[in-house]
């Protein structure tokens, strides 16, 4: 059973912060999961909205912003938005790291940093998935590098994704853990997938669809699964 920190440990920690992250490692998670949009100058950078207005004290579109002007904002009086690179390298391979693409044209750089962290830094292919709700994203991404691994994020339908899914050659789906039952999640791994559902955090619901015998659970308090 994978423990996967929601946007690092979101329950103890401001959520996609290195702090998260590191919190995340600290409760000796197997996954983080996280989420990435594009700077005006062209960086990935790891914030949940399109815009910094909830998580920061700033205000505006994550797009309209330079990598040094993001930087100037903070998330709780203290932190700074981190880019992955920061992300990668406070990880360091200690456990594998699920992308979120939310952000338009954030595919090709993702897979470009990924080459350059297997091929420069020593990591694997297994340290990533990459997943999205954006389904073009994701067919982009296996056409740029098909041995990435992928994670179908769904929020409506396990067949409709089920079927994305084979037809990208994905790695694992990533449903809503409220489409779940135990029917589904075995149609699914009879398939050859992975079912990593989210977001499961109170223990009502970690205990539920441990008895689907899901293969992972992505949530904001990992310690709990
Ligand atoms: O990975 C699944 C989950 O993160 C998707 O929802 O809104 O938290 O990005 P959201
Ligand atoms: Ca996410």
């Amino acid at each position: 059973m994978l423990k996967i920190a929601h946007r690092g440990a979101k329950a103890y920690e401001p959520e996609n912060t290195l702090q998260a992250f590191q919190k995340a490692l600290d409760l000796n998670s197997d996954g983080i999961e996280l989420d990435v949009h594009l700077s005006s100058d062209g960086y990935l950078i790891v914030i949940h909205d399109e815009t910094i207005d909830r998580t920061t004290n700033g205000k505006g579109l994550v797009n309209d912003f330079t990598l040094a002007e993001l930087k100037s904002f903070l998330i709780d009086g203290k932190y700074q938005i981190p880019t992955l690179n920061e992300v990668f390298d406070l990880v360091n391979k200690k456990c594998f790291i699920n992308i979120e693409l939310k952000g338009l044209e954030t595919a090709p750089k993702v897979v470009s940093l990924i080459e350059e962290y297997i091929s420069e830094k020593d990591w694997k292919y297994e340290h990533f998935i990459i997943s999205s709700f954006d389904w073009n994203m994701l067919e982009e991404t296996s056409k740029l590098n098909p041995n990435i691994s992928i994670g179908v994020l769904t929020e409506e339908n396990i067949d409709t994704a089920l079927a994305f899914a084979e037809k990208i050659k994905a790695k694992a789906i990533h449903p809503d853990f409220q489409l779940l039952n135990a029917e589904n999640v075995q149609q699914m791994q009879e398939k050859g997938f992975l079912v990593l559902p989210w977001t499961v955090n109170s223990e009502e619901d970690i205990q539920k669809v441990k008895t689907y015998q899901v293969n992972g659970i992505i949530s904001d308090n990992p310690d709990k699964i």
